[in-house]
This record gives C-alpha cells, sequence and structure tokens, in this order.
C-alpha cells in the first residue's frame, strides 16, 4: 500500500507547459489512494483546463479568490484549503510562482494558500534550461529550502524551447515516487520491527471440536495495520479469525494452538523492538487430544484441562530492550490486578479493559481502555473505535523510541 494512501494533497499548478503533466499526476495521486485538490493559477489554465483537472480529481478545482460563475460570489477559504491538506505540491513550479513564494506576493489563490500552509510543501520547478541556472532562480530555491520547502529537482531533456538540458519537471511517476520515498523514510516506526499477537485460540479436544473464546481479532489487526501505517516492519501471529491485514507491509502468520502462537512469538521476539500481546489465549487445554471424534455415551462427561503457557510472560522473562505491551481484561479491581500483571509479566505497559466499561470488549467495534505504566501511572482514555485505540497505544510506541 502506497504511504500516499489515504493522504489530502493540495496540488498547485502553475503556468507553464509542463502542466499538461499534472492530469497523470492527478491520476497517480488517485490510484494511489490520495484525496486531491487543485488549485490552478490563471496563467496554467491556458495548458491544462480545470474540467480535466477537475475530472480525474473528482473535485471543483479552485483558481480565484471568489466563484466568478456565482452570483453570490462565495470566496474560496484559502486558509480552510491549506489546512485541509497534509501535504502541498506545486508542479510545475514556474520561476514566476516560485519567486512570488518567496516574497510572499500573494496576488493569486495558490500563493496565498501556500502561505497559510503549516503541512510540508514540495514543489516540482519547470522551465527552461538558462532559466533554471539563474542566479534568481537559484536564490528562489535556496530562499524555499530555508523555509524548508521540499524541491524535486527538475530532471534533463528536451525542452519546449527546442533546447535540450535540465528544466524539464520530474515526470510524474518521478515525482510520486520522489514522494513516496521521503514521506517513508520521515515514518516514525521506519526501521522497527514490531510483534503482534492477535484474536483468540483453539484448543483441541478431538479432530472436530475446541475450546476456544469470542476474541475477533480485531484490535490486533488494527494495531498491525497502524503499525504499519507508521512505518514499523510487522509480524502479526493471529489466531483464527476471519480479519485480513489492510496494509500488505503486515506479514500474517496464521496459527490455530496457545504452543503454535508460543513457538512463532518466540522465534521472532529476539529480533523485534516491541511487541504487543493482544490476542486472547486460552488459559487452559485438554491435557490429552482425542484422536478419534469422542462419541456421546455417559450422561455426564469431563475433560481434564491443564494450563497452557502464558506467552506474554514468557516473552517478558527473557526480554532485554523490547518494549513489552499487555492487555488485561478485568472484571474487578480492575487498577489493582493490572498493576500486579505488569510486574509479573515484566511489562512496560499495559492496555487495561474494564468489562464494566460499556462498548469495551469483544466482538464491539470500540473499546474503553486504561493505560498503565511500568511506574504504575494512569492514563483513562475515552470510549473510541478499536482502530483510534490502536492510534493510542502506537502514539505510546512511538513516544517511547522518541525519548532514548
Ligand atoms: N496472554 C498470553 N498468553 C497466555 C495468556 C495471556 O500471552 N497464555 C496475554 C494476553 O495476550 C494479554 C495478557 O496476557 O496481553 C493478559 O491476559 P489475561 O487473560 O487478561 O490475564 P491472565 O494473565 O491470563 O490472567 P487471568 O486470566 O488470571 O486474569
Amino acid at each position: 500500500m502506497s504511504v500516499l494512501n489515504g493522504k489530502k494533497i493540495l496540488l498547485g499548478v502553475s503556468g507553464g507547459i509542463a502542466a499538461y503533466k499534472t492530469a497523470s499526476l492527478v491520476r497517480l495521486f488517485i490510484k494511489a489512494g490520495a484525496h486531491v485538490q487543485v488549485i490552478m493559477t490563471p496563467a496554467s489554465k491556458d495548458f491544462v483546463t480545470p474540467l480535466t483537472l477537475s475530472t480525474l480529481s473528482k473535485n471543483p478545482v479552485h483558481s480565484s479568490f471568489f466563484n466568478q460563475d456565482d452570483e453570490d460570489a462565495v470566496w474560496n477559504n484559502h486558509v480552510d484549503l491549506a489546512l485541509w491538506a497534509d501535504l502541498m505540491l506545486i508542479a510545475p513550479a514556474t520561476s514566476n510562482t516560485l519567486s512570488k513564494m518567496t516574497t510572499g506576493n500573494s496576488d493569486n489563490l495558490l500563493v496565498a494558500t501556500y502561505l497559510s500552509a503549516k503541512c510540508p510543501v514540495y514543489f516540482a520547478p519547470a522551465m527552461d534550461l538558462d532559466m533554471y541556472k539563474h542566479p534568481s532562480v537559484l536564490a528562489s530555491f535556496n530562499a524555499l529550502k530555508s523555509f524548508g520547502n521540499i524541491m524535486i529537482p527538475a530532471e534533463s531533456g528536451e525542452l519546449a524551447s527546442g533546447l535540450s538540458g535540465e528544466g524539464r519537471m520530474a515526470e510524474p511517476e518521478n515525482i510520486i515516487a520522489f514522494l513516496e520515498a521521503d514521506l517513508e523514510s520521515k515514518l516514525p516506526l521506519k526501521g522497527k520491527k514490531i510483534l503482534i499477537t492477535a484474536g483468540p485460540t483453539y484448543e483441541a479436544i478431538d479432530p472436530v471440536r475446541f475450546i476456544g473464546n469470542h476474541s475477533s481479532g480485531k484490535m490486533g489487526f488494527d494495531l498491525a495495520n497502524e503499525a504499519a501505517n507508521l512505518g514499523a516492519q510487522v509480524i502479526l501471529v493471529a489466531g483464527p479469525t476471519h480479519y485480513k491485514a489492510k496494509n500488505n507491509l503486515v506479514e500474517v502468520i496464521g496459527v490455530v494452538s496457545a504452543q503454535e502462537m508460543y513457538d512463532v512469538c518466540h522465534e521472532y521476539f529476539k529480533d523485534v523492538d516491541v511487541a504487543i500481546a493482544a490476542a486472547a489465549v486460552a488459559d487452559y487445554r485438554p491435557k490429552v487430544v482425542a484422536t478419534q471424534k469422542i462419541k456421546k455415551a455417559a450422561d455426564e462427561f469431563s475433560i481434564e484441562l491443564e494450563k497452557t503457557k502464558d506467552i506474554l510472560a514468557s516473552l517478558g522473562a527473557i526480554k532485554k530492550n523490547q518494549f513489552l505491551i499487555g492487555f488485561a481484561l478485568e472484571t474487578e479491581n480492575e487498577i489493582e490486578n493490572a498493576k500486579l500483571k505488569i510486574q509479573k509479566k515484566n511489562l512496560d505497559l499495559i492496555v487495561l479493559n474494564s468489562l464494566q466499561d460499556e462498548g469495551a470488549g469483544f466482538k464491539k467495534e470500540t473499546n474503553k481502555v486504561t493505560f498503565i505504566d511500568q511506574d504504575f501511572k494512569i492514563e483513562p482514555m475515552e470510549l473510541k473505535s478499536k482502530e483510534s485505540v490502536a492510534v493510542d497505544i502506537l502514539n505510546k510506541v512511538v513516544s517511547h523510541f522518541a525519548k532514548l
């Protein structure tokens, strides 16, 4: 999945011949799953029509401070547009627009919006080879870089003037690749490996029956997707569940029993930076698994159970630098029980679910958790979707690494 997926992109098009390439650029953004709004300078409309870009971006194109076609002249709010964006790209960026950006000359909607933008701003220059090397243009590049804007360098090749050299706007595919590489390199969990357990485990009674529980696996899958979105390499060890990882950077290893989950976790744990145990592992399993289907005979029937291994506690016992997070599902004395689990399992953080909280627990879309850290700092959270709880948990992981 592209790092651009779900991103809100504001594309500023200024008036150069390369503007015709923005049709492909918008298509590639949409294909990558981004949301796109386009702002055009008046001059750019001579090179590509607003209708083309609004059709491809699936959004109205903005080009003036107010909508002239509208009798009541509705103001195009450049501040709202700028704040909407996760990322602004000016492509093609002509020498005229670049120079206005450096001096704050906001005589068009594009530059006014640029001046209001708080998001990262990229610019892809496009001009003739001598212009591209002119000291005044180089001064604009340097000024914009000093503002923290990121330049996507022009490419070499045939130019509209008939000359050949450096100055062509980077090809749309290369602009996309540049943005993806830059955004990926800045993801907060880039280079980190995370092991996550999810779902229930099934403990066989005989070839057709098992002991299991109602865990859907959603919390673990949401954690895995969010961790991958933040750049982590994720190994998700999942018991039986119908969930699929949305982010294809998540490696899912399917297991059935607690013992299988234990084995896989121990295979990977030594190489990971973080482990999060979100699985509802069966605490007991039948001592003997019948090789044939058990026939009904006596009126009463009992199965002797034995304890499964506590995966989380076993990881806590061997952990070195790994940041270890566990869950606790409690029905009474929640905080005290959770604190005991932190100590017993040698955890860095516990995510406490209380079944007393409405909206929390198995087969629910929402969860209400309380974080308790190693120093027993208690942080109750609001009732939220499991996706948002996953974001909160991973924020804890990000701030742990930020403190190191
Ligand atoms: N866990 C585990 N392996 C087990 C049991 C639990 O890894 N065999 C993990 C769960 O994934 C969870 C945490 O331990 O992160 C807490 O599980 P929970 O069932 O709440 O607590 P237990 O330690 O099993 O204790 P109890 O059932 O007595 O509350």
